[in-house]
């Protein structure tokens, strides 16, 4: 550029930007569209039919969630299967929809087991963890042939005095801690660096109906750096291999766990978590070129398996609810009250949830607080809401909601609302809402205690 064409210089300034008001700024952060229908159902019309707050299942998008983990790993590596994690959300009709996909089912107790059998699963295809097995449920899951990894000395005595009673060979993994990310999840199994969990496994190998098939972790959740899984798999293959040489037994499964994010954001973090986590395809190239590249070290490739929840279940669903007041404080900024509290949606203790509401977004555009109906001053469902102006009346769209709500959710002054799943133009219910009868029916008032005429 010559200093003749060279644009004259013009002074910067700074202004002051309104982000309250998208009549004078339309930048990116203040487009917020609408949102009035969940996979083409109006959602005045949802709420008009199940009720008002209520939570809606995409299958379209549940399914999606699910190919998307299954592809990028079976496409690098053939022998994936994905386990899904029943407690991330057990609605049997999501299990079913996942099931019919090819998934497998993780348990982690004889409650989570009996969902799985209940759909019809067969032993094989199911995967029981947790460090709470009981007797009766470890052999239930060792007569079906379920892949069981040990979480605890203690149960390893367990599971021995089982296998003995039943008198025939039963299937068991061992779950391994690793030191990869601070503070270490050493709860549960048994420890890789201190030779815990070698012992257990020559323990298992002695015994003469126990039959070790598999090595198990699980890392942590929302695991975003790579190289937590890369070390992970390492770990377990280097395990396997000492086992085979030392041992003389071949691994058959290494489950690498779950842990993998969704799209949300958590209070800690500045960016959007979609743009912090890695894609499904970043994480099968890690851990798949790792396995992959080992397979020779194995006389048969080892089944590879993942126990997503998060991230396979989170973007499928989305709780809908109605603003019930709104208020101003002193100093004019204003919050909403709405009819879901966080007792449907324990996440938004570390979620950033995003919002849309129904209402036009050429309107005037506000920051908000988002609070639930509960009479507890810590129900707050989302700080710092952009929205067009808030009403009463008005309909928002927490998205979202899918992992770790609905199996967490307890009816706490309120029953729980119903559960719609959505597809192809069809509404079907999940779950519906709870009645008085379905919570307080389960109790019983000692007679003395009753009023005296009832008695
Ligand atoms: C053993 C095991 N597997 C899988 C999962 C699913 O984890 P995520 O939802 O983070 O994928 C969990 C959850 O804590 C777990 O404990």
């Amino acid at each position: 550029m010559t200093k003749k064409n060279k644009p004259p210089y013009v002074k910067p300034i700074i202004a002051k930007i309104s982000f309250t008001d998208t009549d004078t700024v339309k930048g990116l952060y203040l487009k917020i569209p609408a949102v009035r229908e969940v996979d083409g159902h109006p959602v005045e019309k949802l709420l008009t039919e199940y009720g008002s707050p209520l939570y809606v299942v995409s299958e379209a998008s549940l399914r999606h969630g699910y190919r998307n983990m299954f592809e990028a790993f079976s496409k690098r590596y053939e022998k994936t299967v994905i386990a899904y994690s029943y407690k991330t959300n057990y609605l049997s009709g999501i299990c079913a929809i996942l099931h019919h996909e090819g998934a497998w089912a993780e348990v982690v107790s004889g409650f989570e087991y009996e969902m799985a059998k209940r759909l019809e699963i067969a032993g094989e295809k199911i995967i029981f963890n947790g460090p709470y097995k009981k007797p009766a449920e470890l052999n239930r899951a060792f007569s079906d042939g379920a892949a069981v990894n040990i979480d605890s000395p203690d149960e390893y005595r367990i599971a021995e005095q089982v296998a003995e009673t039943l008198g025939r060979t039963a299937r068991v993994g061992v779950r391994v801690n690793m030191q990869l990310n601070y503070p270490a999840w050493d709860k549960f199994g048994f420890s890789l660096e201190n030779g815990k969990a070698y012992e257990i496994c020559r323990l298992i190998s002695r015994h003469r109906y126990l039959q070790l098939t598999g090595l198990h972790c699980h890392v942590g959740t929302y695991v975003i750096d790579l190289g937590i899984y890369r070390r992970a798999i390492e770990n377990l293959i280097s395990l396997a291999v000492k086992i085979r040489e030392t041992l003389g037994i071949e691994i058959t499964y290494l489950d690498i766990g779950g842990g993998f994010p969704s799209s949300n954001t958590l209070h800690s973090q500045l960016m959007p978590g979609e743009t912090m986590s890695p894609t499904p395809d970043q994480y099968a190239d890690v851990i798949c070129d790792i396995i992959s590249k080992k397979a020779g070290e194995f006389n048969e490739q080892p089944l590879l398996i993942l126990e997503p929840g998060r991230s396979v279940v989170d973007e499928s669903m989305v709780l809908l609810s109605r603003v019930i007041a709104v208020k101003e404080r002193d100093g004019g900024s204003r919050f909403a009250i709405i009819d879901a509290g966080v007792n449907l949606l324990p996440t938004a203790y570390y979620y950033k949830h995003a919002i849309s509401s129904n209402r036009n977004a050429q309107e005037k555009t506000e920051r908000v607080d988002i609070f639930g109906p509960l009479c507890m001053q810590v129900d707050v469902i989302r700080r710092d809401v952009m929205l067009p102006r808030i009403q009463t009346g008005d309909i928002l769209t927490i998205k979202n909601v899918g992992a770790y709500n609905f199996s967490q959710s307890m009816p706490f002054i309120f029953p729980r609302p119903a559960v719609v799943l959505v597809n192809n133009g069809n509404a079907e219910v999940l779950r519906r809402a709870e009645t008085y009868d379905d919570l307080k029916g389960l109790e019983r008032v000692p007679e003395r205690l009753l009023p005296a005429e009832s008695i």
